[in-house]
């Protein structure tokens, strides 16, 4: 498929690419002119596509090794295939495991993209097109959108940005961000989903009120 201008390959294996998350490449571009120094990280990439299109978007004397993490073997070979198919292998490095793993204590980034499942693990059987690791977000849907949390408090750069995609506003209210040492910079909201900027909060745990 063309997403916003990059060839994207995908399968059953993982969650189908939907155009509106281009949304999302084009705010990380957006914050890389600001950010700090350093690498890109995308947790939850799937195809890549997302990660892919902010780095195809970003001129090449500025533009940013990206790091692409997936729990889904499947994912990474898609990821890895579509960067070569793009001419932007040479950005790109793949790791496989899970988010909580991959990363070493010392890793900054200047940017990050999340795009953790987000679906209640009850509502999953309305989406039988979709496999399930790539929707199940647990009881409340939010599981591994708090473990993205986590790695965002430990591994953005003091100055960047992180933007999380959710399903809804209200499951962004719901992260309680302020309580990871997070601030809601911004909420935006698309076509099928919502996309919220994250800074670090050194002075106010609490905050990252949504209003
Ligand atoms: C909502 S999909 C998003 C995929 C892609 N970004 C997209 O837009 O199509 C969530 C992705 O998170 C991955 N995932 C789920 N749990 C994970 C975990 N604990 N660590 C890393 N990746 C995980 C899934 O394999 C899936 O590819």
């Amino acid at each position: 498929m063309d997403f916003s201008g990059i060839a994207v390959s995908y399968d059953e294996r993982v969650l189908q690419p939907r155009a509106w998350t281009a949304d999302q490449s084009r705010w990380a571009v957006e914050a890389m002119a600001t950010a700090p120094p350093g690498p890109v990280l995308e947790l939850c990439c799937g195809a890549g596509h997302i990660g892919l299109l902010a780095t195809a978007l970003t001129p090449v004397r500025v533009r940013r090794p990206l790091v692409a993490v997936d729990l889904n073997p499947a994912a990474l070979v898609l990821t890895a295939r579509n960067a070569e198919a793009n001419g932007l292998a040479g950005w790109v490095e793949v790791r496989e495991g899970d988010l909580t793993d991959v990363l070493a204590r010392e890793e900054l980034f200047a940017v990050i993209i999340a795009d953790p499942p987000w679906v209640p693990e009850a509502q999953t059987a309305h989406y039988p097109e979709d496999p399930l690791l790539a929707i199940d977000g647990g009881p409340d849907g939010l599981t591994v959108a708090r473990q993205c949390l986590a790695v965002v408090r430990e591994h953005l750069a003091p100055g960047g940005l992180a933007v999380l995609q959710l399903g809804t506003a209200e499951q962004a209210r719901d992260l309680e961000v302020g309580s990871h040492g997070l601030a809601v910079a911004e909420v935006r909201h698309g076509e099928r989903g919502v996309l919220v900027g994250l800074r670090r909060d050194r002075s106010a745990a609490g905050s990252g009120s949504l209003s």
